[in-house]
């Protein structure tokens, strides 16, 4: 599935990027392009962010965006 539509990354690349230690949108944006455009797809990877932290989804409006 396409989360930065910008850039066309994929979530399989959005994920393959946090287990490898991107640990903030910043990070994640200078390895693959991600957020660094319109900014539409930045409550995705924020949400993948604490998902992958075992955060969970911070507001209802994020989890819909997700
Ligand atoms: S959709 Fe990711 S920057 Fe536009």
């Amino acid at each position: 599935m396409i989360v930065c539509h910008c850039h066309r990354v994929g979530s399989a690349e959005i994920s393959r990027l946090i287990a490898g230690g991107c640990d903030d949108i910043e990070t994640i944006g200078e390895r693959c392009g991600a957020g660094t455009e319109c900014g539409g797809c930045l409550p995705r990877l924020a949400a993948t962010l604490r998902e992958s932290h075992g955060f969970g989804a911070a507001s209802p409006e994020l989890a819909e965006a997700s």
